[in-house]
């Protein structure tokens, strides 16, 4: 088994690419759905009209994902968010959130490889996801480091706050939008920062990449509002009205997204940040 599995996974992960990409020239020859008909007819959220939100009530299952956390919140997953089948996660993030299938099929099939269970008949908790360099990793932009804050699943206000503060772009109507710079230099500063504070810091290339692929949802399927943004990561709230950012009749392909993700991971300067912290440091005080 130990030669099959990583063959079988690189034949599947050939699939999905492949597939992926077969959707990137669906979205190109189709018209993007019309705006306020982007959550499927019929579909929790159609025409902005999400569940009632919920705050989580003691005993609830949450994780480090405030998109998953928001979906159990307006009870799209199971409330207590205990015992979903990863099918039904890929069914609903693609619903909800306009994430092409392969995505949709991807991510929660890695979730259930990590949990070492069955991608078609097992299930999962939500605090499941919050397994210690599987998915979840250091120096998250809404979250303490597992290290110091053992449940990741309540985002770290502060953290938050100064991220929702540090958004430098504006739409044509003025409204507050977080950029890709926005973010390359808020993660520059959590990945020094969470290094300085934790002596079990650890944050591997892949999961540098896992980093910027989360936080690039907020530029993408949020497309940068930092409204909607501030609902999602505080409350973990989807906004009523709300619909995803991407038009795309088959959704947000892996290909797409990744143009994103690596422009955001490219504009991580560790050094920099560090640099201004050290002019800082050496600046005499104010009188
Ligand atoms: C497909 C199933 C998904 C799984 C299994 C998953 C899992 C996770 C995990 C484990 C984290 C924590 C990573 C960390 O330590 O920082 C995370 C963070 C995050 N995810 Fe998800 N997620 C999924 C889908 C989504 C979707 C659809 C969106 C957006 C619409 C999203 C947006 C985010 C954001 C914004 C973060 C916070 C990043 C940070 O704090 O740095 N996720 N996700």
């Amino acid at each position: 088994m130990f030669l099959v599995t990583p063959v079988l996974r690189g034949i599947q992960n050939l699939f999905v690419f492949t597939w992926d990409f077969g959707l990137v020239l669906v979205n190109i020859i189709t018209p993007n759905r019309k705006v306020g008909h982007v959550t499927p007819e019929g579909a929790p959220g159609a025409g902005g009209k999400w569940p009632e939100y919920v705050p989580p009530k003691e005993g609830d299952s949450r994780c480090s994902c405030p998109a998953l956390n928001a979906m159990a919140n307006h009870g799209i997953l199971p409330h207590d968010g205990k015992n979903i089948k990863f099918t039904e996660l890929s069914e609903k993030i693609r619903a909800t959130y306009n994430f092409a299938p392969s995505f949709c099929f991807f991510v929660p099939n890695f979730s259930a490889n990590m949990l070492k269970r069955n991608y078609k008949k097992d299930t999962f908790d939500l605090a499941d996801l919050d397994l210690h360099n599987g998915i979840e990793h250091d120096a998250s932009l809404t979250r303490e480091d597992s290290a110091l804050v053992p449940d990741q699943g309540k985002p770290h206000l502060p953290f938050v706050r100064e991220l929702l503060a540090s958004a430098s772009g504006k739409d044509k109507d003025g409204n507050a939008l977080l950029t890709a710079k926005d973010l390359s230099e808020y993660s520059a500063k959590r990945r020094v920062d969470a290094k300085a504070t934790n002596p079990d810091f650890t944050l591997d290339l892949p999961h540098k990449m896992f980093g910027s692929s989360n936080s690039s949802t907020m530029l993408t399927i949020f497309g940068g509002r930092i409204d909607d943004i501030e609902s999602i990561l505080v409350d973990e709230r989807i906004p009523d009205g709300w619909e995803s950012r991407i038009r795309k009749r088959m959704g947000l392909t892996f290909a797409s997204f990744n143009l994103t993700v690596f422009k955001v991971e490219r504009g991580i300067d560790e050094k920099k940040y560090k640099a201004k912290l050290a002019a800082e440091a050496a600046a005499p005080p104010a009188p």
